[in-house]
């Protein structure tokens, strides 16, 4: 992480303690940042950017070499995303694609192995089922709002828990809201 990130997120962090920002915030953050560490991944793509929280969190965890694609509908939060992560000094590791995930996903080049969906909660399993064919064999899946949002969440939560199906999934539980993380079966 760049120090300029570490201190972008962190007064992101003070703010969203005042206002009701929907950004991933710093307890969830933290979970991510282990995960990246443990797993290692390099081709990361976000669905869901708003101002470029998550964007700045996931790029400056990525190891050397690392590279996020983040996807975001709106082209004015988008503009933010491109110019808090140049402010944070990750613009070379990060491409913002401006446009709706589900349209966009297709076009997306190469294979992922890291994939944050934090974008339009009924569209999750959507999201995953669209990536799927392109993820490697190790990948990580981490969804966010999966507690808040159960009820739109729960085509996606059935999905990735199914003990016959590709994905092993755990649900970390943060008081006021929950994050599904799955990892690829071998
Ligand atoms: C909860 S916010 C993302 C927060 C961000 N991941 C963070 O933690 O800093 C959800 C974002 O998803 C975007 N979004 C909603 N539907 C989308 C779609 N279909 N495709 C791409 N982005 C979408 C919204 O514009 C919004 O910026």
């Amino acid at each position: 992480m760049t120090k300029k990130g570490q201190r972008m997120l962190g007064a992101m962090d003070r703010a969203t303690n005042l206002w009701h920002i929907p950004n991933v915030g710093r307890a969830k953050g933290r979970v991510i940042r282990r995960l990246i560490d443990r797993h290692r991944p390099t081709r990361a793509v976000e669905i869901g950017s708003l101002l470029g929280y998550s964007a700045i969190l996931i790029a400056g965890s990525l190891p050397a070499g690392g590279r996020l694609i983040c996807i975001e509908a709106n082209d004015y939060l988008a503009k933010f995303v491109k110019a808090n992560v140049a402010e944070a000094g990750l613009a070379s590791r990060v491409k913002v694609v401006v446009g709706d995930a589900l349209r966009a996903i297709p076009l997306l080049p190469g294979r992922f192995d890291l994939v944050f969906i934090d974008a339009r909660k009924e569209d999750y399993l959507d999201y995953l089922r669209q990536l799927e064919a392109r993820l490697t064999a190790d990948a990580l899946v981490i969804a966010d709002n999966t507690g808040v949002f159960r009820k739109d969440v729960a085509p996606y939560l059935e999905y990735v828990r199914d003990p016959a199906g590709p994905w092993d999934s755990r649900e970390y539980d943060f008081g006021d809201d929950c994050m599904e993380v799955s990892v690829r079966k071998v």
